[in-house]
C-alpha cells in the first residue's frame, strides 16, 4: 500500500513537473526578437580650442581655486570617429560635471548619436564616473534607440591623445552593448 502510494505521488510529481515545464515559456518564445551583443570602438574628440566642441556652462565660486575644478559643468558636442583622425560617424552630445574634490573625476551623461555607417540613426546612452587619471575607466550603457533599443552594457575608455597645454583630447571608447536588433 505504502509502495503504491509513493509511486502514484511520484507519478503525480512527474506529471506536475511536465505541466509546469510546458507552461514556462522558453527564452526563444518569450522574446519576439533575439538579443545580440555588439562591440564598437570609436574615438571621442574633446576640442577645447578653435572650433570648440566643449563649453563650460556653469561653475561654483570656488571652482577656480579647486585643484580638481570641482563644480564645473561642461556641455559637449564631440565628434566620434572610427579611427583616430578619420571621418566623423557621429557625435557625443551631453554633459560632464567635475564631481570629485580630491581627484580629477567627472560624472558624464552622454548620448552617442550615429549619423553614418551601419548604426546611422541609432544612439547609445552612456552614464557614469570617469576618473581621468586611471589608465582604463568604465561607465555604463543605460539605454539606446534604433538598433540599440533596450541596450545595456558598458564602455571602457582609454586616453589616446592629450594636449596638456590646450586640454584637447582624443579618447578611445570600447562599447560593449547587448540590444534587440529587429
Ligand atoms: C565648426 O564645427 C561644426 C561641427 O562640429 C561645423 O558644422 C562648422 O562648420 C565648424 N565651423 C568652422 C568655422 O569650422
Ligand atoms: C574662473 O576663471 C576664469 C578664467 O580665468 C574666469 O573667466 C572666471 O570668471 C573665473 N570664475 C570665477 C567664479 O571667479
Ligand atoms: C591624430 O591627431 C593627433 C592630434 O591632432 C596627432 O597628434 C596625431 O599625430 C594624429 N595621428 C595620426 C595617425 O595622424
Ligand atoms: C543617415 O540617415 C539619414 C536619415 O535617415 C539620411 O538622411 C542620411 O543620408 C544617412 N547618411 C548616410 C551616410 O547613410
Amino acid at each position: 500500500m505504502a509502495v503504491i502510494s509513493t509511486s502514484s505521488s511520484f507519478v503525480f510529481c512527474l506529471l506536475a513537473a511536465a505541466v509546469l515545464l510546458a507552461a514556462t515559456p522558453s527564452p526563444a518564445t518569450a522574446a519576439p526578437w533575439d538579443e545580440k551583443e555588439t562591440h564598437i570602438r570609436v574615438y571621442w574628440h574633446d576640442q577645447v580650442t578653435g572650433n570648440a566642441t566643449v563649453v563650460t556652462v556653469a561653475e561654483a565660486a570656488t571652482t577656480n581655486t579647486s585643484s580638481t575644478r570641482f563644480g564645473a559643468v561642461q556641455v559637449i558636442d564631440d565628434a566620434l570617429t572610427l579611427e583616430p583622425n578619420k571621418t566623423v560617424i557621429g557625435r557625443a552630445e551631453g554633459i560632464y560635471v567635475s564631481s570629485n574634490k580630491e581627484t580629477t573625476s567627472v560624472t558624464m551623461a552622454m548620448n552617442f548619436v550615429f549619423m553614418d555607417g551601419p548604426f546611422n540613426g541609432s544612439s547609445i546612452a552612456i552614464f557614469g564616473q570617469n576618473r581621468i587619471e586611471l589608465k582604463v575607466r568604465e561607465m555604463s550603457v543605460i539605454g539606446g534607440s534604433g538598433v540599440f533599443r533596450l541596450a545595456r552594457g558598458y564602455v571602457q575608455l582609454r586616453s589616446y591623445w592629450l594636449s596638456p597645454s590646450t586640454g584637447d583630447a582624443i579618447i578611445q571608447y570600447d562599447i560593449f552593448v547587448r540590444h534587440y536588433d529587429h
